[in-house]
This record gives C-alpha cells, sequence and structure tokens, in this order.
C-alpha cells in the first residue's frame, strides 16, 4: 500500500514509526515531513499541510492508496473531503465531523444536545452580553474561545477582573484573530485531568491504552501550559476501574451522537476528561491524535498500526483486534529554553549517535541545515523508551537524555511522576 501522512511533528514520527513496521506498507510519503522521518520515508517538503488542492493533487499523481491527517488544521480545512472526492480512503474526520475540536461551541451543543457530561456554559458572541454574562458564574470560571487557537484559547479566570480583560482582548481586540469573536464561558471543574484517545470508525470505538500527558512547563504541574512536555502510558494516576464508566457515560453517547447527527467519523477521537469521585466530564475533544501522547502510545502498539488506520477509514474497525504490550511507555520532550514563549531557533544537535539501541527518537522541532542536524521549534525531540516498570522506562529516557545536546535543552525532570 502507497501511504502518504500529513504533519511534521512529533506526533507524526510517531505514526510514521508505526505505519513502518506494516507488512502492508509499500511506500511512505510524508508532507512535510521532517529529518527524522526523512531517514525512513520519502518527505515532500515543498508543500503545506493548509495546502489541501496540492495535497490532493500529490495523492492523485502518486496514486496513493491511503492517507494517514496528522494535525487538526487539515482537517478542519477540509482535507479529508476532498480526499474522499477524489475517490482517496482517508484516516481523518471530514470537516462537519472535525468541528467537534474547530468549534467549541459547536462541541459544547453536540454533549449538551447527546447527553455527554461536561460543564455547564454559555456561549456568546457579542463581548457585552459575555460580560453580563460572567455573573451567572462562580469564580474561578472558565473562558474559551469559539476556534482553533493553537492551545491559546482557554483562559481560566480567578476573578471578575481578569474575566473581563480576557473577554476584551479575544472579542474586541482580536488577540486570537477570528477564534475569538465568539466564547463560551463554563464552570470551572476540579478532579484530575485524563485523555483517552479511541479510534472509531462511526459504528465501533475502541479505546486505546491510557496515557498521561504533562501540560506545564515546570516541574510539580507549574508554569505556562504547552503542547504537551512529555507523556506516560499507562497514565499511573488512572486504574482500569473508570473503563466502565467511560464506555457507557462518555463513548457509547458519543457514537449514538455521531450517528444521529449523521456525522461521518473515521479517525482518532482525543477526548480530554476530568474525573472526579469516580464520575468523568468531557473537557474538550480533539479529532485527532495527542502529541505527545502519541508517542507513547505508539510504542506500546503489539498490532499493525497501518491495517487498524486503514479498517477504520473503510469501517471495518469491528473486525480488528488491537493489542498491547504490558509495558510502562515514557517519552520526554526535549525543548528550546524559553518555551513556550520565545525561543531561539538553529542550535546544532548532536549526541544523537550515542544513545542506546532501546531508545527511540521522534523529531518534532529540527532541521538539516548542510548535513548539520539543527533545532527548529519549542519542542525539538522527544526522547522514549518502554521499561518493564516506570521507574525503569524514566531511568532510560532520562539517561539518553543526558547523551544529547543542544544550547539551551531544556525538559522536565518528573515526567511520569506528577
Ligand atoms: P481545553 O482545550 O478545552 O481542553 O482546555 C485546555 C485546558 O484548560 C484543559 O486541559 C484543562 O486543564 C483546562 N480546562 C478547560 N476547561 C476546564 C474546566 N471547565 N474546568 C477546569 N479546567 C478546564
Ligand atoms: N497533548 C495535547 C494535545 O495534543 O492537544
Amino acid at each position: 500500500m502507497k501511504v502518504l501522512l500529513i504533519g511534521s511533528g512529533g506526533r507524526e514520527s510517531a505514526i510514521a514509526y508505526g505505519l513502518k513496521k506494516s507488512p502492508l506498507l509499500s511506500e511512505l510519503y510524508v508532507i512535510p515531513g521532517n529529518p527524522g522521518i526523512s531517514e525512513f520515508a520519502t518527505c515532500i517538503d515543498n508543500i503545506k499541510v493548509e495546502e489541501t488542492d496540492k495535497i490532493v493533487e500529490f495523492a492523485l499523481s502518486h496514486d496513493i492508496d491511503f492517507t494517514v491527517v496528522g494535525p487538526e488544521v487539515p482537517l478542519c480545512l477540509g482535507l479529508s473531503d476532498e480526499l474522499i472526492k477524489a475517490g482517496k480512503k482517508v484516516f481523518g474526520p471530514v470537516r462537519a465531523s472535525a468541528m467537534l475540536e474547530g468549534s467549541k461551541a459547536f462541541s459544547k451543543d453536540f454533549m449538551y444536545r447527546h447527553h455527554i457530561p461536561t460543564a455547564r456554559y454559555y456561549e456568546y458572541d457579542n463581548y457585552d452580553n459575555a460580560v453580563n454574562g460572567l455573573k451567572d458564574f462562580d469564580y474561578p470560571l472558565v473562558i474559551k474561545a469559539d476556534g482553533l487557537a493553537a492551545g491559546k484559547g482557554v483562559v481560566i479566570a480567578e476573578d471578575e477582573k481578569t474575566a473581563i480583560t480576557t473577554l476584551d482582548e479575544m472579542m474586541n481586540q482580536g488577540i486570537l484573530k477570528d477564534a475569538g469573536s465568539k466564547v463560551i464561558i463554563e464552570e470551572f471543574l476540579d478532579g484530575f485531568e485524563c485523555s483517552l484517545l479511541c479510534f472509531t470508525d462511526g459504528e465501533t470505538i475502541k479505546p486505546m491504552v491510557s496515557v498521561k500527558d504533562h501540560k506545564q512547563i515546570f516541574d510539580g504541574n507549574r508554569g505556562p501550559n504547552t503542547g504537551g512536555m512529555g507523556s506516560v502510558s499507562p497514565n499511573p494516576f488512572l486504574g482500569n476501574d473508570m473503563d466502565e464508566v467511560l464506555m457507557e457515560d462518555i463513548l457509547k453517547p458519543f457514537i449514538k451522537g455521531l450517528k444521529e447527527d449523521h456525522l461521518d467519523y473515521r479517525g482518532c477521537i482525543f477526548i480530554g476528561l476530568m474525573i472526579k469521585d469516580g464520575k468523568a466530564k468531557v473537557l474538550e475533544f480533539n479529532v485527532r491524535f495527542g502529541d505527545p501522547e502519541t508517542q507513547s502510545i505508539v510504542l506500546r502498539l503489539e498490532s499493525d498500526l497501518l491495517e487498524i488506520m486503514y479498517k477504520t477509514a473503510i469501517k471495518e474497525l469491528k473486525d480488528v483486534e488491537i493489542k498491547w504490550n504490558d509495558k510502562t511507555a515514557v517519552c520526554l520532550v526535549l525543548a528550546s529554553e524559553g518555551y513556550p514563549g520565545s525561543y531561539q531557533k538553529g542550535m546544532e544537535i548532536t549526541g544523537l549517535d550515542k544513545l542506546d539501541d532501546e531508545i527511540v527518537i521522534f523529531h518534532a522541532g529540527t532541521k538539516m541545515d548542510n548535513g548539520v542536524l539543527k533545532t527548529n521549534g519549542g519542542r525539538v525531540l522527544n526522547v522514549c523508551a518502554l521499561g518493564d516498570n516506570l521507574e525503569d522506562a524514566r531511568d532510560k529516557v532520562y539517561a539518553a537524555s543526558e547523551k544529547i545536546e543542544f544550547n539551551g535543552k531544556y525538559c522536565r525532570k518528573d515526567i511520569g511522576l506528577n
């Protein structure tokens, strides 16, 4: 099978690593890919993930059998719709379903109508009405920009002053451009957060192994949110005792809701949850794999990733058996100092040749500059390993991380612990 993968981050590196192992794969193309992926696949770096027409043209001219879309932006732009129209099979939902991530108002309305537990909320597209609506909630409350905002669209306001400033910035000043012209205000939920990733073809839904992401930049979950500083699977804070609750309260109503609304969904659904007293509420839906959750998950997958994805795309997911190993996987993000604020790029990366075989490196923000590997983003590399237990996996990735050098290298020291 000739496969095309869309994206360039650590998540896509992990997906590419999984696809590469499949005996069904004949050729793997990646748009645009990265230097790590280019070691074993053909990267087409002159097409951007937003360039839907060019991607479709590429798929047609290269006889691509199957496309896997990594990031949310092309999904929300309708890349899957266009590929399907061109007769291609795709893993990744069509635009109407991608709005579960692309519009918070759409996703909250979906949850409300299909009785999926979530925080109480109201939706506003007028600033004065939004300010007036603040009185319906206690503090802290949560303000969310409706549209895609690359992780910057959610503010937890501790007091009225912060809430009004946030609404003003999003709705009047346009700091998030169009994404903030509509907002939702919702109640603050406490509990512990976890992510649930599932394969679904709209009929069958199969949860993946549990995983935990570490969102904040500093140890002890302090400091600003990032895209994710590391991940661990299984999630050390979530026992199997929640499996049935999650299936009954969240996943079954989710599938029923897709059907009732005639939403075609073939891909990964990544559900952000808040859990308290044995009950779960949905914080958000993402219509794609998580980054860096995927990096840990892929290391635990024993079955053929390409087969699972392809069967999902042709609505035969129920026939696939998905097997996982019982090891612990840890993924540590090596970031550029300053991230998630401003940081420098172009630092030479060394030491990747000194690592043991059991370490898996996924490139995230790197580039090749005249044969020299350099940093090219906030999250630079993912250092990953499987271990017999959490301590073993942590020991391996932290020992490996010491051998990799670049100016401004920063990582959390407590992945898997906090
Ligand atoms: P979201 O993009 O909606 O998942 O929000 C990003 C982050 O904001 C989540 O991972 C939570 O840490 C936090 N968050 C979002 N909604 C709420 C809520 N209703 N109560 C508490 N924290 C929230
Ligand atoms: N790690 C969080 C995300 O991928 O959205």
